[in-house]
């Protein structure tokens, strides 16, 4: 039998904390899918640590929570992450789903969220790592490649994976079109992910909201 706690949790919600620093199509499938009732929200903050992120402009007109913290205002990673990790417990954030946000989390911040972290990469993982994880697939010739939903380690792009979803390449394929098919494939995944989590019977701390 589940828990009276979690049980609790999982009617009332996920507080769900989405980390981005750039365009935030993510972003805006995950805010989507939580208006459309397909993932059962009860608060969602957006981290973004990038001024210009375009992400910020989506949350505006979402009327989105934003909690703005560029790296350049703090004198060390530390209080940087100090910072985020003071409004994430003051918001009770249970889940932290990072789409796009460019910059590592370190040990400290990953021991503390262990197993509810989660990161979504546009390869099959372990294959293409990196910022360039499309192009790279490209110039291999590589026939498929895909995306992966996984738990985050201490590594880059790394972690266990929850989901993973292949993508033929087709033959003379360019990069605009190779894109645009793995980020619809992601807008689907990643809030499917999302709710999968939601909905487990796991241990307290295991990878459950
Ligand atoms: C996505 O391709 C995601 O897989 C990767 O960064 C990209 C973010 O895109 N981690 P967007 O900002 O959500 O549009």
């Amino acid at each position: 039998m589940m828990h009276k706690r979690l049980e609790k949790r999982k009617k009332a919600g996920v507080n769900l904390a989405v980390f981005a620093s750039g365009n935030g199509s993510n972003f805006s499938a995950i805010v989507r899918a939580s208006r459309q009732g397909r993932i059962k929200v009860s608060s969602l903050i957006l981290v973004c640590d990038n001024p210009e992120g375009f992400v910020l402009e989506r949350a505006r007109k979402a009327g989105v929570r934003v909690i703005l913290a560029s790296r350049r205002d703090f004198s060390s990673r530390r209080d940087f992450e100090a910072a985020i990790i003071q409004r994430l417990r003051y918001y009770k954030i249970n889940l932290i789903a990072l789409a796009g946000f460019m910059r590592m989390l370190s040990p400290g911040f990953v021991k503390k969220y262990r197993h509810r972290i989660i990161n979504i990469h546009p390869s099959l993982l372990p294959a293409f790592k990196g910022a360039d994880a499309i192009k790279d697939a490209l110039v291999h010739k590589a026939s498929f490649t895909g995306v992966t939903v996984h738990f985050v380690d201490e590594e880059m792009d790394h972690g266990p994976v929850i989901m993973q979803k292949r993508i033929m390449i087709g033959s003379g394929e360019g990069l605009a079109s190779l894109e645009k098919r793995i980020h619809r494939l992601e807008h689907r995944m990643y809030p499917q992910v999302i709710r999968s989590l939601c909905g487990r019977k796991v241990k307290p701390g295991k990878g459950r909201c």
